[in-house]
């Protein structure tokens, strides 16, 4: 399972403005295989738990305010070096420092408003698909990926 599993979420920005189709299609287009995928909205004390690591960061409060702002899209994606390669596709957190191209690139507001987030190591992937996933809810293309 390990590095075959990523986590993403599509942002209440970028759900808003109607980018949930576009951003599907780029992670279909780059070979990622969609195992798992709901649309939902965060309380408060979700967006705080997910987002625990961040909490003395300046940005914290309004992180957890934005992103319980609205309905989002999460997801648990599939392909080999996962966490790696969707990051490649995803693009710096700053989207004005991501490549052309990339998701944020295309879809992001801001450094906060950043259209997704993706898993940044193979622990967290793990962490972040069981905050929202049961294995019932899980359709892996290799059977290697259950865990
Ligand atoms: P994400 O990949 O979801 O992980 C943490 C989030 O914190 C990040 O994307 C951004 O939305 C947000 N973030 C990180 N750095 C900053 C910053 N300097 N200012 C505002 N938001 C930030």
């Amino acid at each position: 399972m390990k590095g075959k599993l990523t986590f993403t979420i599509i942002k209440p920005g970028a759900v808003a403005n109607e980018h949930i189709g576009p951003i599907l299609k780029i992670i279909n287009e780059k070979g990622f295989h969609i195992a798992a995928m709901r649309m939902t909205r965060l309380s408060v004390k979700q967006a705080q738990e997910f987002y625990a690591v961040h909490k003395e960061r300046p940005f914290y409060d309004s992180l957890v305010e934005f992103m319980s702002s609205g309905p989002i899209v999460v997801a648990i994606l599939e392909k080999e070096n996962a966490v790696e390669e969707y990051r490649k596709i995803v693009g710096a957190t700053d989207p004005s420092k991501a490549d052309e191209g990339t998701i944020r690139k295309l879809f992001a507001e801001s450094m906060q408003r950043n259209a997704v987030h993706g898993s940044d190591s193979d622990e967290n992937a793990m962490i972040e698909c069981d905050f929202f996933f049961n294995r019932s809810e899980r359709f892996y293309k290799d059977q290697d990926c259950c865990w």
